[in-house]
């Protein structure tokens, strides 16, 4: 009998779930949207209820489309929003607060005063992040500091506290198992990625009761076992790991020098430097890959605000195009972006510039300048934002990319990935899944149910297509610079 994997999908903007085969094709798969709160300026919340329920109503809705019954399905795989974080209470599995999603920007005082208490440097050192309201301790914190009593009943054992991985395993095993994954803890800005353990002195200095913390597990491995209630069989939860790290999986960046970038909202970009913990230089995270046995992978990870976002600009903002899709036919009614750059600073700049201040510039005008080069321009800009963090990396890693592997929603796009190439100087793959994240847990969940052995994982995702640079050196350096000085003029803009 064919025996299967269920991967779960809880992403920003929907729960989801894939049934995969033993050969790793998809079968069948379902998704929910999931409501956005904006209660205050700055502020992102999710309701922890619905995130269980969408997902569960995913993950039913998948089996019972594929027609298989429960029991062949091997294992589940989990894969998540990283960052978001939740209090509930251990007896009841009542949350005391709605989930503060990774875009929430409530806890950046509380960030600016860790700094201010000179802290910024040892958490670079232990975690390998930045003190930023973008991880998740900063709002455990502010969770304890806000629901009455809250800090109290968490000494005293009665509140749990995880990211979205453990809130989804905590409910599938009927609160048997209260863990999380290396990947996961990683982004918290508690977890010592040098000696693999919470931090004790992060957590006094937010006042976090080291009981509410979930176990930190490896990424592959045993997670306990859903509920028969839930689908009809008890099935093992197999693998956990954050949404960003399974699309590293997913593109089997398994070697290091291997990265991915992934083109949402913003750009994802994660290069696997094995097993060492390179720590940045050059404004990037140093984070988990993944856990697999007793072995620790590492990323180098760096993040690009405004990269769909600038696409939806253009139709949204600017009226220049009816939909993201209709972008590259735009761009290629000119030959190339007249001079123009457009730089998205929208919201600042992240990745390797981190300017708060900075703010969206359109350079290069002229007489001549059309529609048709500004969505070309604004194409090219998700380009050189990647070099940027690219070009980080390799500086970092002492390495040079071996490819770009690549997925999102404007992979499709063959204008722009043939010009993320150019600019490059590196080769840039797109791959036949455009799944990754899902197929990255069912990947690893696959490897532990003995489906697939770690050779044979480098079999799956091949290239759909692979775009070479054919832009001259010298050409490709000079728009660069051109680029980077455009850049430096946008940063500070906001301070006048
Ligand atoms: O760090 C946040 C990231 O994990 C969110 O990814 O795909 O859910 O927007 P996504």
């Amino acid at each position: 009998m064919s025996r299967y994997i269920l991967s779960l999908d809880q992403g920003t903007t929907s729960s989801r779930a894939i049934l995969f085969d033993e050969e790793a094709k998809m079968v069948s798969q379902a998704q929910y949207e999931l409501t956005q709160y904006f209660p205050r300026p700055g502020w992102v919340e999710h309701d922890p209820e619905q995130i269980w329920n969408m997902q569960l109503r995913s993950a039913r809705a998948a089996v019972v489309k594929s027609g298989i019954d429960p029991s062949q399905i091997a294992a589940i795989g989990i894969t998540n929003q990283r960052e978001t974080a939740l209090v509930w209470e251990k007896a009841t599995g009542k949350p005391v607060y709605p989930a503060i999603v990774w875009q929430d920007r409530r806890t950046a005082e509380m960030c600016e005063e860790l700094k201010r208490r000179g802290l910024e440097r040892e958490i670079g050192e232990k975690t390998g992040l930045v003190a930023d309201a973008y991880f998740s301790a900063t709002k455990i914190a502010w969770i304890l500091d806000h629901v009455e009593g809250a800090r109290e009943r968490a000494e005293r054992g009665e509140l749990l506290a995880g990211t979205v991985d453990t809130w989804l395993t905590w409910k599938l095993t009927g609160g048997a198992v209260h863990a999380t994954d290396v990947t996961n803890a990683s982004r918290t800005m508690l977890f010592d990625l040098h000696r693999k353990v919470w931090d004790g002195k992060l957590m006094a200095e937010l006042n976090i009761p080291a009981g509410m913390l979930p176990e930190v597990r490896m990424s592959g491995g045993s997670f306990g076992t859903a509920l028969k209630q839930w689908f009809g069989a008890e099935i093992p939860i197999a693998s956990v790991l954050g949404d960003q790290q399974a699309a590293l999986f997913g593109h089997t960046c398994l070697e290091a020098g291997s990265a991915k970038n992934t083109y949402g909202t913003g750009c994802f970009i994660l290069m696997n430097t094995g097993s060492e913990a390179v720590v940045s230089r050059h404004g990037l995270l140093t984070t988990v890959a993944w856990g697999i046995g007793d072995q620790l992978y590492y990323a180098l990870e760096g993040s690009v605000f405004v990269a769909g976002a600038a696409v939806q600009w253009l139709e949204e903002g600017l009226g220049l195009i009816e939909n993201p899709g209709q972008s590259e036919e735009k761009a290629r009614e000119v030959e190339d972006s007249g001079g123009v750059v457009v730089v998205p600073a929208f919201t600042g700049l992240g990745a390797p510039y981190w300017d708060m201040y900075a703010r969206g510039a359109v350079f290069g005008l002229t007489r001549g300048t059309t529609s048709a080069h500004l969505v070309r321009a604004t194409l090219e800009s998700l380009a050189f934002q990647s070099r940027d963090v690219i070009g980080a990396m390799e500086k970092d890693a002492g390495m040079p990319l071996s490819d770009l592997r690549v997925d999102g929603g404007a992979v499709r796009n063959d204008l722009l990935m043939q010009f993320q190439a150019d600019i490059l100087g590196r080769e840039v793959t797109r791959t036949t899944y455009a799944e990754t994240t899902a197929l990255g847990a069912a990947l690893l969940a696959g490897l532990i149910a003995g489906f697939w052995n770690r050779e044979e994982l480098r079999n799956f995702n091949k290239a759909e297509k692979t775009f070479t640079p054919v832009m001259p050196q010298e050409e490709r350096e000079d728009r660069y610079r051109i680029w980077q000085d455009a850049v430096s003029r946008t940063m500070g803009w906001d301070k006048h």
